[in-house]
């Protein structure tokens, strides 16, 4: 699929084919495509645990839900509980200098083993990981890099997606997480039993509400014709029609034997 029909079809989809299985290749992909991402100090920031709802049990998955997270656990075939990794100082001089020594990082910039030892690991990295605010602000960051690009990948492979909260002191037991992870989201990922389009694109506000021109307060202005490529290309789609939403999610209240 082109990119921008990837990013255009993505949807949270909260309605899975219970009974049909997702090909390990296909998680696979999604983990490349998480460890693809983008990372400061080359770190192992993002963590993940692929786990198949049917070896969960049905105990942990009542005690995994929260308010927001109820019936989509039951259906989506595979749960992946994405962690960050508060330690993601640890070796980050080492790789700082494999990538000055691979030209990554280039001299013409600055770099050499010496600066990352005075001044990219003692004055940037290690202040950032000790204080703890810094150190979750990165590691959130990261996580959600690269847990958007495993979900894009799921797109991209036929699968529904949608990230939601978690009980994290379950998990953490039922799991065996370290104490230094700490919890990001739960990717429930599966066949979509609702349209995969989910009824058309969500709202969203205009550019001009979120993004500025060179200062705060000049919104950023849309170039003509974009949209209409956009649109084109499948990045931008129809929007949500409530009344086929709703007509929907009658016909999967009464196939799951949902409450209306
Ligand atoms: C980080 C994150 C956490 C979310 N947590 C939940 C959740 O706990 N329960 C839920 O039903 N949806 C959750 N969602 C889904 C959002 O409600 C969803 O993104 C929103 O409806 C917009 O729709 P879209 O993702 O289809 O564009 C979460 C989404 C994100 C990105």
């Amino acid at each position: 699929m082109e990119f921008k029909q990837v990013v255009g079809n993505r949807r949270t989809i909260r309605f899975f084919e219970p009974e049909k299985p997702v090909e390990p290749e296909k998680i696979h992909i999604m983990l490349e495509a998480a460890n693809r991402s983008s990372r400061a100090v080359n770190a192992d920031f993002v963590k993940a645990v692929v786990c198949y709802r049917d070896e969960l049990g049905e105990e942990t998955l009542e005690k995994l839900k929260t308010p927001t997270t109820t019936v989509q656990l039951d259906l989506a075939p595979v749960a992946i509980f994405w962690y960050g990794d508060t330690t993601f100082d640890q070796g980050a001089q080492d790789r700082l200098k494999e990538l000055t020594d691979l030209g990554a990082l280039p001299v013409t910039h600055g770099w050499s083993h010496a600066y990352v030892d005075e001044v990219a690991y003692t004055q940037v990295v290690a202040p950032m990981a000790k204080d703890q605010i810094a150190n979750t602000w990165a590691v959130s960051v990261e996580c959600g890099l690269a847990i958007n690009q495993a979900m894009l990948a799921a797109v991209d492979e036929g699968l529904g997606v949608g990230l939601h909260a978690f009980n994290g002191a379950v998990a953490k037991e039922a799991l065996n997480i370290p104490d230094h992870w700490i919890p990001m989201w739960l990717m429930l990922v599966g066949y979509p039993a609702e349209d995969p389009r989910g009824g058309g694109q969500r709202p969203r506000r205009p550019l001009s509400a979120n993004f500025y021109r060179g200062r705060y307060g000049t919104p950023w202005e849309d170039v003509p014709g974009v949209a209409e490529k956009l649109v084109a290309a499948g990045m931008l789609q129809e929007p949500m029609d409530a009344e086929r939403r709703r007509a929907e999610v009658r016909q999967l209240a009464e196939r799951f034997g949902l409450p209306l």
